[in-house]
């Protein structure tokens, strides 16, 4: 790691400004409207490509605009906030100084999609304070990076101010131009898991982010928010033409942020590139992130998971204990053996432990952690995997009692930890805003899955588990903001349609996943749990994909743990196909977009954490279509063996050829190009193995 601060400047403006205040404030007495902005500050990005401008209007209110390679990404876009208790902030403010700081870095992930991070930004803070007897004061600091920029407030402890009770932020994202905005519906009652919208960005309503959207001019932006800590997720709600604000979600029964003393808001984050690739490429997410703060984490392996999961996802076997119970000692060995079979180092149980017996879903009171279910010996099955270098998965459906879960962070964790394993899977189902916390003196709340509340019992959750070496891959989330830099053992989450869906009726449409790349993605790893080779979900219904597009998305969705998600006896009847998912690693040194247009196709290559090898997915949406790409990212003068899987000339989503893949070898080099046919609902996976 080697941090260095190139630059600082320092400037206090304020009496300057203070002056010019003084004139605007005179000449808005006699003015109905308020005077023509006046520009107080400016910064552009270490290239010079994305440019920040900090206008105070004769009211008194601050706007700040963003350009890049000179063109309006934002047109002057309000900040402040709402409070339940006091006046607003919004007005009536002045510069009071202001100072810029150059940064230049370069981090290492302990796993992840790029082993090295590159993180190099340009700091403009404006310090504020309000011309009024109140005096309150805040900084907005804005980090330019070349591929687009963030933006937090940051309040000091202050008289009038002490305890802040947010009822709003009046953060506005006033697009210069409409466009095409891909976005999932916010407050509604199936959280995260929504399919995505496309629309014009003059017709989103209220929208989770991250928020992608497509200008004219092929520029790409995605709103989105870094380092959620102890404030409610951030939504946003268009309220006229080109114009999203900050809508938070909400906390029970009291302002939607509490905070005291002094306090900052997460960052406020725009990617801006050429086109979808670049929006994907960007780390700013990450680079406004804390780093990792739990020391040495040598003990979180990425890697694969099989599951006892997808026969109770299609209803098939219950989490419940009777005559249909999936974690028995019988089911469980079976699956170890198919891990070990197939190099798998994990394994996933659900219904394990004592709770699940009658209505679990929004009611997980009888959930007990470290319980196990008479028919699944724990001590015999950890002990049977060891001997196979198999560990378990521990899982804790809360069924949304959280504070019921807090209360025994210590045992589960424990237990987790006593019994070897390296991750425990959360989930929180319950519908939006039915999240139970009870507080010590006994009041009760009914809590948003990302209110300020949840987003705080997510992060104790990482801390009570990292104090017993384990991993937390968590269902029905709050939404992922980097905050894996911070906490390398948040190691995966779900918060949008996984492959679940494919069991139920509703499947996920084919275009499905080439959504997901350019919005979901954009927040770090999904437990996606791909891979089911048979196509079959519940009642033996079709799942919208080709054999091959299930490969593809080993590479195309990242997580560092991947499930292997389909039966040990349904992986016995595609030995070929299988092998792809046997080689596929979970960690990279490298990744690159190849190409890609949201909601229709997208080509990813990835280079092996600590190997030579490179993989390729690409998935397509309903239609067929063709894709180019060069492999100049391969070592010049180095050969490469070439698995080919991609879908057979016949295949097609919609009829009995959707199991119909072509596996094929060649050789090929860094200066060969390929053109690949997608099926309908298809894709391809290609490994390149270097050549000794
Ligand atoms: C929903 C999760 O997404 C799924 O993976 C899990 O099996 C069920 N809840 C039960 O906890
Ligand atoms: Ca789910």
């Amino acid at each position: 790691m080697t941090p260095a601060i190139i630059s600082s400047r320092k400037g206090n403006h304020g009496a300057a400004n203070r002056a010019l205040l003084g004139v605007i404030a005179i000449s808005a007495l006699f003015m109905p409207f308020a005077a023509r902005a006046q520009s107080v500050a400016s910064a552009t990005s270490p290239n010079g490509t994305v440019k920040v401008d900090i206008t105070i209007d004769g009211d008194g209110r601050v706007a700040y605009a963003v350009t890049r390679k000179g063109k309006p990404v934002l047109a002057p876009s309000k900040l402040g906030f709402l409070f339940t208790d006091t006046v607003k902030i919004d007005r009536r403010l002045a510069l009071a100084g202001q100072e810029t700081r150059d940064f230049d870095e370069t981090w290492t992930q302990p796993w992840g999609e790029w082993k090295n991070i590159r993180n190099n930004y340009r700091e403009l803070k404006i310090h504020l304070k309000e011309t009024t007897t109140l005096a309150r004061g805040f900084t907005v600091a804005f980090r330019l990076y070349d591929d687009g920029v963030g933006f937090r407030y940051e309040f000091p402890d202050q008289p009038n101010l002490a305890q802040a009770n947010i009822a709003e932020e009046l953060t506005e994202f006033a697009f210069a131009n409409d466009g095409t905005a891909w976005w999932k519906p916010a407050f509604l009652w199936n959280r995260e898991e929504y399919l995505y919208n496309k629309t014009p960005l003059s017709a989103v309503a209220n929208a989770d982010t991250p928020v992608t959207i497509k200008f004219g001019d092929g520029t790409h932006v995605a709103l989105h928010e870094a380092a959620l800590v102890d404030y409610s997720g951030m939504a946003v709600a268009r309220t006229e033409g080109n114009t999203l604000r900050a809508a938070l979600h909400p906390s029970a029964g009291e302002p939607k942020v509490q905070k005291k003393g002094a306090w900052n808001t997460p960052w406020r984050t725009l990617i801006i590139a050429d086109d979808a690739s670049g929006i994907y490429h960007s780390h700013l997410m990450l680079n406004l992130n804390e780093p990792n703060k739990l020391g040495d984490v040598s003990w979180i392996k990425p890697g694969k998971f099989a599951g006892v999961w997808w026969n109770m996802i299609k209803g098939e076997w219950s989490w419940a204990r009777g005559p249909k119970h999936g974690a028995t000692n019988v089911n469980v060995k079976r699956y170890i053996d198919f891990a070990a079979e197939n190099k798998i180092p994990h394994v996933l149980v659900e219904g394990w432990n004592i709770g699940w017996d009658g209505d679990w879903f929004g009611n997980g009171h009888d959930m007990d952690f470290a319980q196990p279910t008479e028919d699944f010996d724990v001590d015999m099955l950890v002990a049977y995997g060891k001997k196979k270098g198999v560990r378990l998965i521990g899982h804790h459906e809360t069924g949304g009692a959280a504070t019921h879960y807090e209360n025994q962070f210590d045992k589960a964790f424990k237990f987790a930890a006593d019994h070897n394993y390296m991750v425990v899977k959360t989930g929180y189902v319950t519908d939006a805003g039915q999240m139970e916390r009870e507080e010590a003196d006994g009041r009760k709340y009914r809590e948003w899955h990302q209110s300020q509340w949840m987003v705080n019992h997510q992060l104790r959750v990482l801390e009570a588990a990292a104090k017993y070496k384990i991993g937390i891959d968590s269902h029905e989330p709050v939404k992922g903001t980097g905050l894996h830099r911070t906490y390398p053992n948040w190691v995966a989450r779900e918060g949008m349609r996984g492959m679940e869906y494919n069991a139920w009726g509703g499947k996920n449409p084919p275009e499905h996943e080439a959504n997901v790349v350019f919005t979901r993605m954009l927040e770090g790893p999904m437990d996606f749990t791909p891979g089911i080779l048979s196509l079959k979900g519940e009642r033996d219904s079709n799942i919208l994909s080709t054999i091959a597009k299930q490969l593809a998305l080993y590479v195309v969705i990242y997580s560092p743990v991947q499930m292997v998600a389909d039966t040990p006896e349904n992986y016995a009847k595609y030995p070929e196909p299988m092998k792809f998912i046997r080689d596929v690693p979970t960690d990279w040194e490298e990744t690159r977009v190849l190409n890609g247009e949201i909601g229709d196709f997208v080509t990813i290559a990835r280079k092996e954490r600590g190997g030579k090898n490179w993989y390729i997915g690409a998935v397509g949406d309903e239609e067929a279509r063709t894709v180019n790409f060069n492999l100049d990212f391969l070592t010049p003068g180095k050969k490469y063996t070439a698995e080919i899987y991609r879908d057979g000339d016949d295949a097609d989503y919609r009829t009995e050829k959707r199991h119909s893949i072509a596996i094929e070898r060649k050789t090929l080099v860094s200066t060969d190009a390929l053109t690949m046919r997608i099926a309908p609902g298809g894709g391809f996976a290609i490994r390149l193995v270097e050549d000794k």
